[in-house]
């Protein structure tokens, strides 16, 4: 018998609260090479994601693939270390599932990171961007396919995808710490080729700020859910189209790695106001 979605998400939530009375009010999904957010967390419960009832297991480099749960500046948090892309060849089922899992637990708020190519020329590797809108170019959509009204409504709005008191909140929180939070407009696409030069030159007309291969299905299917939703990306590398400035993995896991801490104590003061 197949499990639908929903029957997925609230069992592997019994299995987790069978390991812990969890009462998450926010979930956070960590991006390439973002895995040290995670060390904030005071009196983690660590599950591999391996341990998890229906969870995908995560394969990419620079994704650690487990669940982080516990306590950050004094909210009770959920924190996906390790994310599925649709370039892995996963559905886009599992790579919204945990999502469904958090929505599962009762978590009120998203919050989502990734690494990110800039094509805004003012961008410059180690910037942190905050995610104020997206464009959809990964030719499919999550929600497609029979829709569960108990999830979610068969036509969600999308205006506005990211909630724009925690876009507000995250402003000032980077105020106060003193942190350069640049704002634009992601750009989502399948990879796992990197763009072309023509194809960058074209999302910049098209109003991206900068292009990644993630975080747009789980946006999706976080306001299909009704959480509050937050994003941000850190830009890896610059993304326009030059020659001399080729995207490459490694490189793009090092700038998220160096610009980890620096985004945790924005997230960890953003999760102490909300
Ligand atoms: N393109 C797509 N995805 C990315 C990039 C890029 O340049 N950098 C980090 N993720």
């Amino acid at each position: 018998m197949t499990l639908t979605v929903k029957a997925k998400a609230q069992e592997a939530a019994r299995f987790l609260r069978q390991l812990r009375p969890l009462r998450p009010r926010v979930a956070v999904i960590l991006g390439s090479g973002l895995g040290a957010v995670a060390e904030e967390v005071r009196e983690p419960l660590v599950v591999p994601y391996r341990d998890i009832p229906h969870f995908p297991l995560s394969t990419v480099e620079g994704h650690a693939g487990r669940l982080v749960a516990g306590l950050w500046n004094g909210q009770e948090v959920l924190i996906f270390q390790g994310r599925f892309h649709l370039y892995e060849g996963y559905s886009l089922a599992e790579v919204t599932f945990p999502v469904r899992l958090a929505q599962a637990l009762g978590a009120e708020v998203l919050v989502v990171t990734n690494a990110a190519g800039g094509i805004n020329p003012e961008f410059k590797p180690g910037d942190l961007m905050l995610i104020t809108d997206h464009i959809n170019f990964m030719g499919t959509n999550p929600l497609i396919g029979p829709n569960d009204p108990e999830l979610g409504p068969r036509f969600p709005s999308l205006t506005p995808p990211y909630t724009p008191f925690l876009c507000d909140l995250a402003r000032r929180a980077a105020e106060d710490l003193h942190l350069d939070l640049k704002e634009g407009v992601y750009i989502g696409v399948t990879g796992p080729s990197f763009e072309t030069p023509a194809e960058l030159k074209a999302f910049a007309r098209l109003g991206a700020d900068a292009v990644g291969m993630s975080t747009v299905p789980e946006v999706i299917v976080a306001n299909h859910a009704g959480l509050k939703v937050l994003a941000f990306s850190v830009i890896t590398n610059s993304a326009r189209g030059e020659v001399e400035e080729v995207a490459q993995h490694r490189a793009v896991l090092d700038v998220a790695a160096s610009s980890g801490p620096r985004l945790a104590r924005l997230i960890g003061e953003v999760i102490a106001r909300v």
